[in-house]
C-alpha cells in the first residue's frame, strides 16, 4: 500500500464518527474521507437516473461513473449541489442498501484509496479498517449506545428544520445496523486491532482528544520499531 498515514475510524450510524474524524484531521492537518457519502452520493444519482437501489448491475455502474467534486465543506455532483440533498433519512436508507451490494463496494474502493496523499487521511465508514485500509497504524472503533445515536439523529433532524419521529429514527437505525452487520461484503464489525471508544457518555472535545492521543502513541511505537542507522 502507499505508505501515507491513515487514521480508520469505523463504527455504526449516528455514532458522531464523522464529526471526530473531521476534527482530528483538522488538528493534525491530514485529509478527511467521508466514505459514506460516496454510498449517499450513490443512492441519491440512482434515484435520480431512475435505478432502483436492488440493481446491482445498474447501480455499480453509476457508482463507477459519479462525477462528484468535494469542495471543502460543500459537495456537488454532476455540477450540482447536493451537500444537504445526501443527509436525509431517505438517502440514508438508500445508501445502505446500495452499500450491501459487491458490485456497488467494488466500484468506489479506488476511488477512497485515491484520498490517501500525503501528509495522511482519516478515514470514516464502516470497513475503513478492515477492507479499504487494512495497514492503517490506527484503528478505531467508534461507537455509541442505540439510545444516544438515535438523540443525536433526532436533534440533527430537528436543528435542520425537518420533521423527525424519534421512534422511525430508532427503528430506521437499527433496520440500517442490521443490513450493515450481517452483510456478506465488508460488513460492520470491531476489528481485533481496532481500539474501541464507546462516547455513550462523551462529548466530541474527550473523544477527539483520545483519538490524537492514541495517534501519537501509535506513531511513537512505529518511530520506535524503525531501525536507526
Ligand atoms: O456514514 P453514513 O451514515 O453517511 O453512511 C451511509 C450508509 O453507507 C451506511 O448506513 C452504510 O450502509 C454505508 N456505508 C458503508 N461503508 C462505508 C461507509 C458507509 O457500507 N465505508
Amino acid at each position: 500500500m502507499s505508505g501515507i498515514p491513515v487514521i480508520a475510524v469505523d463504527g455504526p450510524s449516528a455514532s458522531g464518527k464523522g464529526t471526530v474524524a473531521q476534527r482530528v484531521a483538522e488538528v493534525l492537518g491530514f485529509h478527511y474521507l467521508d466514505s459514506g457519502a460516496l454510498y449517499r452520493l450513490t443512492a441519491l444519482a440512482a434515484e435520480r437516473q431512475g435505478a432502483t437501489w436492488h440493481d446491482e448491475q445498474a447501480v455499480a455502474d453509476i457508482a463507477a461513473k459519479l462525477d462528484v467534486v468535494f469542495d471543502g465543506a460543500a459537495i456537488l455532483l454532476a455540477k450540482s449541489d447536493v451537500t444537504e440533498a445526501i443527509r436525509t433519512e431517505n438517502i440514508g436508507i438508500g445508501a445502505s442498501i446500495v452499500a450491501a451490494l459487491p458490485l456497488v463496494r467494488a466500484a468506489l474502493l479506488e476511488r477512497q484509496r485515491a484520498f490517501a496523499l500525503v501528509p495522511g487521511l482519516v478515514a470514516d465508514g464502516r470497513d475503513m479498517g478492515s477492507t479499504v485500509f487494512p495497514h492503517a497504524p490506527l484503528k478505531v472503533f467508534l461507537t455509541a449506545s442505540a439510545e444516544a445515536r438515535a438523540e443525536r439523529r433526532y436533534k440533527q433532524l430537528t436543528e435542520r428544520g425537518e420533521a423527525a419521529d424519534l421512534a422511525a429514527i430508532t427503528a430506521d437505525l437499527h433496520a440500517r445496523d442490521e443490513r450493515d452487520r450481517q452483510r456478506s461484503v465488508a460488513p460492520l464489525q470491531q476489528l481485533p486491532d481496532a481500539l474501541l471508544l464507546d462516547t455513550t457518555e462523551m462529548g466530541i472535545a474527550e473523544a477527539v482528544q483520545q483519538v490524537l492521543a492514541w495517534w501519537h502513541t501509535a506513531t511513537e511505537v512505529q518511530r520506535k520499531s524503525v531501525p536507526s542507522a
